[in-house]
């Protein structure tokens, strides 16, 4: 079962940068790496899945919804089965590690005692429960990216999607990082990761699509 597909999605600029052609899916529970150079297209992709932009021609299917017929409403329904990493962390500067994890869940209305139950235990998941009450910029960036890691996976996303996730990060950070998106996965949650990095893709076995001269494929 796929819980993402772009079909014949064409998504250029009109200084004909861009995505000339994207085909490709992505099943449940897959790790799945996107590669290719600065300026390709990689979080051009990635915004198409969160219906940030719609494509230009061709069609993007996420879940349920279809970028061809969802409607505005919609598109935070669709935000919720997903779960988004930055390279730059994007935590809230003002709230500590837990209200951060826990803000989510507070938008959509679940009881307190679920809220304290599921931020503990997603913190502890990533390794971070001991810094629960730090604000944000007293955390080193490895830390700060294991609380937008939790961040991301608190309500149960079908997919997390992760641009540069480690692109801020020392080499040995970054090898943590990419262990704790692992072990997300084995739980069962998808992961596509967008990097420049070749290196870190080589060494796991999981599948790669690249992105050269503005097409994807299978
Ligand atoms: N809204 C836009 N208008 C015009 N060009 C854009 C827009 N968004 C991205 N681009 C261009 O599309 C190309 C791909 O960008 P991007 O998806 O950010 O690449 P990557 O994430 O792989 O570095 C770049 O050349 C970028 O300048
Ligand atoms: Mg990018």
């Amino acid at each position: 079962m796929k819980i993402i597909r772009f079909n014949n999605v064409r998504q250029s600029y009109p200084n004909g940068e861009g995505i000339q052609l994207a085909d490709f899916s992505v099943g449940r529970g897959e790790f799945v790496f996107l590669v290719g150079p600065s300026g390709a297209g990689k979080s051009t992709i990635l915004k198409l899945i969160i219906m940030a932009e719609r494509p230009r021609s061709g069609t993007v299917e996420v879940g349920e919804y279809i970028s061809s017929s969802i409607r505005p409403g919609q598109v935070p329904l669709l935000r919720r089965q997903i779960g988004m990493v930055f390279q730059d962390f994007r935590l809230l500067q003002d709230r500590n590690v837990y209200e951060n994890v826990a803000f989510s869940l507070r938008v959509i209305g679940k009881s307190g005692a679920y809220i304290k139950k599921r931020v503990l235990r997603v913190l502890a998941d990533v390794g971070i429960s001991h810094k629960r009450y730090q604000m944000p910029q007293n955390l080193s960036g490895g830390e700060q990216q294991r609380v937008a890691i939790a961040r991301a996976i608190v309500n149960e996303p079908l997919v997390v999607l992760a641009d540069e996730p480690t692109g801020n990060l020392d080499p040995e950070t970054a090898k943590d990082i990419m262990e704790l998106l692992v072990k997300i996965n084995i739980g069962g949650t998808a992961v596509l990761m967008a990097t420049h990095n070749y290196h870190l893709v080589e060494q796991t076995g999981f599948r790669v699509l690249k992105i050269d001269a503005g097409v994807i494929r299978e």
